[in-house]
């Protein structure tokens, strides 16, 4: 995605495809998908933005990443051939990875990173999903240059469950530092402090006419009267929830996280990092003589200093009248819109209430309506000891650690699902992930006297087919915050959700079972709770972190580790021979 307009189109260029059943006389909606292959280099690129120049990490030396298209049923071989010095993997986010868990991504959890000079394939197919999902870079904090979108169109001649719209536009949103985001870290991790905030957030790699020495750098989206478009929103900002909206103009939330919901409008909408979402935007019915901005600022609870700043992209009418000469963009109004507070928690909860699964026949709501195993954990932050003789920028002089209930999550050296395949998790890991927190305590209420977190690699362990309930409990330790939790290889219902202490007694008699929004990635609210069921019914070890970045390098991480089925489609297919080792 480049400076100029960029529209999407289903033409694949530069993409090589072939279809993998040469023949095949069954209807349409039968046909077995094909196989798309797409290659990633990964190679250092000179990008400026806000006057700053670096180079940095990307892919194929596009700033954001290629977009990557296929349809339901398709296979994708992505070939990433490493050419720069930092480890890289990649992770194809919200794809559930059915059996492949070794395309997975996540560095340490499914496969040890590519080291420079090497390459991997990542090979896996796109069942059962369509939808807008992205692609990211899962190691340390390279994402904030190596991401880009994963399009997944439906089958060939089945249609949207709404009206086919005339342009598909991504939008996807990101993070810029001046600074190299490694550094940034790299300095947090030394430290025990915050990182630096980031300089500028961006659409589509552009952060807009709102900051210094970026008026040139906008995204423009140019539209026509009287047409519908379907924007395809995309979080891959590192640590900010994202409020967004378009100026006098009104968005219909169609699908979520590459999951239909029941539509609904709304002038503003909240996504999460690692979120996606996908909306129409009606145009008006003739040229409305002004230009509209799209903004996106954050959305902030937590205590710590944040990027107050906004991106803004321009929403731009073509002029149709053959007679009339076109006016000067410049000469017409521009409308901005309104958006909420910073720390405007009654608009999350509102906004979250109002997604809903679709649960049509075509596209039901599979909730699990029995529960095998029931899990408690608390989500927040905490600390660690100050090693001795350093000073340390955290609370009180210690360091800032992140923890599910109480365990800071190490990753090993090695990979876990390696460790796990091949028998060799003695020393890598332990399946003793607690279940609930050991020490129970008020959990939004005053903080405990102890906020020091517990280090260690534990898996929680499930036999296959599983189905799970999980409350994830804010805690106020440090502070209330919301934290967008995503679940790697599944995606879960979100059956409830409430302020204060998750009650036991009383809260599941509210629980929605019958048409929860089913996504991947859920705000936990701040101070509160959130309820979510799935089925463990994908065998594989899979990562579930807070996807504000800076609580994953911290701690806010832990794994599931599902045991292979009985029959041969549950079983774990094994590891490719070009898996990376460590
Ligand atoms: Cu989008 Cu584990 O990440
Ligand atoms: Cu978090």
């Amino acid at each position: 995605m480049g400076a100029s307009l960029d529209f999407f189109s289903p033409a694949f260029p530069g993409v090589l495809m072939f279809t993998l059943m040469t023949f095949c006389l069954i209807p349409e909606l039968t046909i077995a998908g094909i196989t798309r292959q797409y290659k990633f280099d990964v190679k250092l690129q000179n990008v400026t933005r806000l006057c700053h120049t670096k180079s940095m990490v990307t892919i194929n030396g596009q700033f954001p990443g290629p977009r990557i298209v296929a349809r339901e049923g398709d296979q994708l071989l992505i070939k990433v051939v490493n050419h720069v010095q930092n480890n890289i993997t990649i992770h194809w986010h919200g794809i559930r990875q059915l059996q492949t868990g070794w395309a997975d991504g996540p560095a340490y959890v499914t496969q040890c990173p590519i080291q420079n000079g090497h390459s991997y394939v990542y090979n896996f197919t796109i069942v059962g999903q369509r939808g807008t999902l992205f692609w990211h870079a899962h190691i340390s904090w390279l994402r904030s240059t190596v991401y880009g979108p994963l399009i997944i169109l439906p089958k060939r001649g089945v249609p949207y469950p709404f009206a086919q719209p005339y342009k598909e536009v991504p939008i996807v949103f990101g993070e810029w530092w001046n600074a190299d985001p490694e550094a940034v870290i790299n300095q947090a991790m030394k430290t025990g402090g915050g990182p630096n905030v980031s300089d500028a957030y961006t659409i589509n790699g552009l952060p807009g006419p709102l900051y210094n020495c970026s008026a040139r750098d906008a995204f423009k989206l140019k539209v026509k009267p009287g047409k519908t478009y379907l924007l395809r929103l995309i979080n891959a900002a590192l640590n900010d929830e994202l409020f967004f909206s378009i100026a006098n103009h009104t968005l219909t939330v169609v699908e979520a996280d590459a999951v239909y919901v029941k539509p609904f409008e709304i002038d503003t909408l909240l996504i999460t990092p690692g979120q996606t979402t996908n909306v129409l935007l009606k145009t008006k019915p003739h040229f409305p003589n002004a230009t509209f901005f799209m903004t996106a600022r954050p959305y902030v609870t937590g205590l710590g200093t944040f990027d107050n700043s906004t991106v803004a992209g321009i929403l731009q009418y073509e002029f149709s009248s053959k007679t009339l000469s076109t006016p000067s963009i410049k000469k017409l109004p521009l409308y901005k819109p309104i958006l909420p507070p910073l720390n405007d928690t009654s608009f999350a909860t509102n906004f979250a209430n109002k997604l809903r699964s679709l649960a049509s026949d075509q596209f039901p709501a599979n909730v699990p309506q029995k529960v095998d195993k029931h899990f408690f954990f608390t989500i927040g932050l905490g600390t660690s000891p100050c090693q001795q003789n350093q000073t340390c920028q955290g609370p009180n002089g210690t360091r800032f650690a992140a923890s599910v209930n109480n365990v800071s999550f190490a990753l090993p050296t090695t990979a876990l699902l390696q460790a796990h395949f091949f028998g060799q998790s003695n020393g890598v890991y332990h399946p003793d992930f607690p279940s609930s927190p050991i020490f129970p305590f008020n959990y939004t209420g005053n903080p405990p006297n102890n906020t020091m977190v517990s280090n260690g690699t534990k898996l929680v362990v499930l036999p296959f087919n599983t189905s799970v309930e999980l409350i994830m409990q804010d805690t106020s330790i440090l502070g209330a915050e919301s934290h967008p939790l995503h679940l790697h290889g599944f995606n879960f219902f979100v059956v409830g959700q409430g302020f204060g202490n998750f009650d036991p007694n009383k809260d599941p008699a509210n629980f929605n079972l019958v048409d929860p929004v089913e996504r991947n990635t859920v705000g936990v609210p701040s101070g509160g709770w959130v309820a979510i069921r799935f089925q463990a019914d994908n065998p594989g070890v899979w990562f579930m972190h807070c996807h504000l970045e800076i609580h994953t390098s911290w701690g806010l991480k832990m794994g599931w580790l599902v045991l292979d089925g009985k029959l041969p489609n549950q079983k774990l297919l094994p590891p490719p021979a070009d898996l990376p080792k460590c």
